[in-house]
């Protein structure tokens, strides 16, 4: 037994003696850490970027169909080939469908209407005696009743949601929105969301709007109907992606964060609107995988985000306090290699700088010669990490290109140098946020 102990000591002694001979510490402004940074940048291949851009802009990848899974997949077999755990994390969020069919008759009115839908609207079968209900204010229901009826709003400044909600408060059946002359009725939403409380709702020119008033103006009362078919709300399921790369030797217990939402949206390759991003961080995954780092590092693929964020919106909310408290920063990568936008940006929610900016700057004052100044931007998926209190920005080359969420967003419009560049910026910022201080022999 004793001398089990000692030969068990012995080999401890050895093999501590043994670590410390073929490893060294150093610090971020040594030597070392330069060449060390310098050979880890060495490693960023461009033809690892293309291979997945490929692959990923064959066919769009809409949240929740099998396009969008098929990508997941793709980029699992990816992350599983570099050595990675994959963790799939599912979520369903709500689609609303735009009515297929709509239409408005107006008793003892002869000439043609031509209503508009509005996203967002809620489907109804419903007839009722039509009236001029002002600009559909508060103040205007105090004159006019308009309980069971049809409410005809003349649009002004009011947001078209409260309207809606407004006339559907003082029990209004359904409501006729008419615009100024100098707007266009079609392709109009309720705003960002569906409410319940929504009545039928349809758009009319200011002209057919107009010539109601008079029909409504002249005395007796005038009955119109209004049908609205097939809008609905589709539950759709998609997924993120994590891969995590635990500390080799561990400074503190900071998480650092790289995301990329891999969605796009309908009939659009999203090769810029986001391969590109998801192509990136995915080369990132791979050159981080072989380098000792002292913090953990997670690789974020999002699902959903062109339909309101949903795949990081489910993130964060998974997230446990504690992880929360312990991610120090958070790059998302979203349109970050079209030719033909403008100069690359980091942008923050509050568009002051944090972490995330500050490391970003340093690094490309080092690739680059100049720092970046820290931009404004909300729309992508560092909303949800910046609302959650985790340092959190966005590079994108900005503005983006005019071809951004069309047919037109093919990979021949993306530039490698581009590609590279990000790569860089956002790879060297991690690398000396994570640096491990070991520098192995
Ligand atoms: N990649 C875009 C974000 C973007 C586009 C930022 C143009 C700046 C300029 C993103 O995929 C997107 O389209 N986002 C939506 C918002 C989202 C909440 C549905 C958008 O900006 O319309
Ligand atoms: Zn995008």
């Amino acid at each position: 037994m004793a001398r089990k102990r000692m030969l068990f000591s012995f080999l401890l002694l050895f093999s501590i003696l043994l670590t410390a001979c073929s490893a060294k510490t150093s610090g971020v402004d040594s030597p070392e850490f330069d060449q060390a940074q310098s050979e880890f940048i060495e490693e960023l291949n461009i033809e690892n970027i293309y291979a997945s851009l490929n692959e990923l802009t064959k066919n769009p990848r809409v949240a929740g169909t099998s396009s969008e899974m098929r990508a997941a997949a793709f980029l699992t077999v990816q992350l599983k080939a570099e050595g990675y755990e994959v963790a799939v994390q599912p979520f369903d969020f709500e689609r609303y469908v735009i009515p297929e069919s709509h239409g408005l008759i107006v008793e003892g009115f002869a000439g043609p209407l031509s209503p508009a839908p509005f996203q967002y609207s809620v489907d109804g079968n419903v007839d009722g005696q039509l009236v001029d209900a002002g600009y559909g204010l508060k103040k205007d229901y105090k004159k006019i009743d308009v309980k069971g009826k049809i409410a005809l709003v003349a649009v002004d400044k009011t947001a078209f949601s409260e309207l809606v909600l407004l006339a559907s408060e003082v029990g209004a059946k359904a409501i006729l929105l008419y615009f100024p002359d100098e707007l266009e009725i079609d392709k109009w939403t309720l705003g960002k969301e569906h409410f319940k409380e929504f009545i039928p709702a349809l758009a009319l020119t200011y002209d057919d709007g107009a010539k109601l008033i008079e029909l409504v103006k002249n005395g007796s009362p005038v009955n119109a109907a209004v049908k609205i078919k097939g809008a609905r709300i589709d539950k759709v399921a998609s997924q993120n992606l994590i891969a995590t790369k635990h500390p080799t030797s561990e400074l503190n217990d900071d998480i650092i964060l790289i995301g990329a939402h891999y969605d796009s949206v309908d009939e659009a390759p999203g090769a810029s609107d986001n391969a590109s991003g998801t192509a990136v961080v995915l080369e990132l995954a791979r050159m981080f995988k072989s380098v000792p780092t002292s913090k953990e590092i997670r690789f974020l693929f999002f699902g959903a985000e062109e339909e309101g964020l949903h795949g990081s919106e489910k993130y964060v909310s998974a997230l446990t306090k504690d992880e929360i408290k312990r991610s120090a920063a958070m790059f998302n990568l979203d349109m970050v290699g079209s030719a033909d936008a403008g100069d690359l940006a980091i942008q923050t929610i509050d568009g002051a700088d944090n972490t995330v900016t500050k490391a970003a700057s340093k690094a490309n004052e080092a690739l680059n010669g100049d720092p970046i100044e820290t931009d404004f931007g909300d729309r992508s998926d560092h909303t949800p990490f910046h609302n959650a209190g985790i340092d959190a920005a966005l590079f994108i080359y900005d503005p983006v290109e005019e071809w951004y969420h069309t047919p037109e967003d093919t990979i021949e419009k993306l530039s490698k140098d581009r590609l590279v560049n990000v790569a860089k910026i956002v790879g060297t910022s991690v690398f000396e946020l994570t640096f491990s201080g070991i520098i192995e022999e």
